[in-house]
């Protein structure tokens, strides 16, 4: 085959999976912006925006054919168009537990979309403690002469739930080590941080919103120092640092092995020896940021 010839079947493939996943970016865009106006609308309506950032990503060509391979569909885009649902993905991170639900009731009201698969990972989270709300709604594309529709698979988490996540998604795809040693630990973290958001959230409930609360009870859930002071967690923290900077010792100390038998539980990358795609390719990473913290929207490509 001449060069010619290879740069044309190149520019051919290319051009196939540009019109496949353009309809993929549209369905985003238009929840994305239907999101947004949410927000703004609960910052003037009650004074407080649920929505913290949006980020969105369509899947590489790449996750695309490993999800499919995995599934054991054949590796092509009509198999992707009939049974993936997650090629556009938008995640929500919301400031508090309340928060993604009133984001979430609020668009089950969207008329025009329909939300086709639910499944709620904080009422019960995962086994490694994974919490968010997950959907699946259903977006028209409007074309010239046709409307098509797509699936939006929408993640809704708070901060601290999108904190642990982000770690554990790294920990797991990205480790030069075998993690399944910190799975109690992980949970560990999970739960705590569930624990403080809630608490975080009681702040916001008193301080701002004037409700009567009894903190005495809610901070004894958490499992800080017994002394509970800066400077017990100073000590931690300086005695995890110095950890850290003993490089093997914290390895054997954690009873990590360095090999590379890394498991994923929802990975889209899920093959062990796939360290260096994962790097280059971070398939199921979330490549477009919509800060809407302030009254702009900030995006951190
Ligand atoms: P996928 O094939 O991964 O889409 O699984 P699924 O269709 O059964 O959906 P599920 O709701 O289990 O997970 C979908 C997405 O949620 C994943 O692609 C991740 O982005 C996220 N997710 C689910 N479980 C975990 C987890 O344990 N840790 C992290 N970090 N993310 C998770
Ligand atoms: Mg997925």
């Amino acid at each position: 085959m001449s060069i010619n010839n290879k740069a044309s079947d190149m520019v051919a493939v290319l051009k196939e999976y540009d019109n496949f996943i353009r309809p993929y970016h549209d369905a985003i865009n238009e929840v994305v912006l239907r999101l947004q106006a949410l927000n703004k609308d609960y910052k003037i309506k009650s004074n407080h925006n649920p929505i913290h950032q949006i980020q969105h990503r369509v899947k590489s060509l790449d996750s695309i054919v490993k999800k499919l391979d995995k599934r054991g569909y054949s590796t092509d885009l009509e198999c992707a168009k009939e049974y993936l649902t997650d090629i556009s993905g938008v995640r929500v991170i919301c400031y508090y537990n309340q928060d993604v639900y009133t984001v979430a009731k609020a668009l089950k009201k969207w008329k025009d979309m329909e939300v086709v698969r639910e499944s709620d990972y904080i009422q019960e989270p995962k086994r490694n403690g994974y919490r968010s709300l997950h959907m699946i709604i259903v977006v028209p594309v409007h074309y010239i002469d046709s409307t098509e529709y797509y699936p939006v698979e929408i993640q809704l988490r708070t901060m601290t739930m999108d904190c642990w996540a982000s770690i554990e998604h790294q920990l797991h795809y990205k480790s030069i080590a075998n993690t399944s040693g910190i799975t109690d630990e992980l949970k560990q973290h999970a739960d705590n941080l569930h624990m403080i958001g809630l608490q975080m959230e009681a702040l916001y409930e008193h301080y701002l919103k004037g409700k009567n609360i009894d903190f005495s009870r809610s901070t004894k859930k958490v499992q800080m120092p017994a002394e509970n002071d800066a400077d017990a967690i100073n000590r931690i923290a300086q005695q995890i640092r110095q950890d850290i900077e003993n490089d093997t010792t914290h390895l054997e100390a954690t009873g990590i092995k360095s090999n590379d038998n890394r498991h994923s539980e929802d990975s889209e990358s899920t093959s062990a020896d796939n360290k260096n795609e994962a790097l280059k390719n971070t398939s199921d990473d979330i490549i477009q940021n919509h800060d809407t913290s302030q009254t702009g929207v900030t995006n951190k490509l």
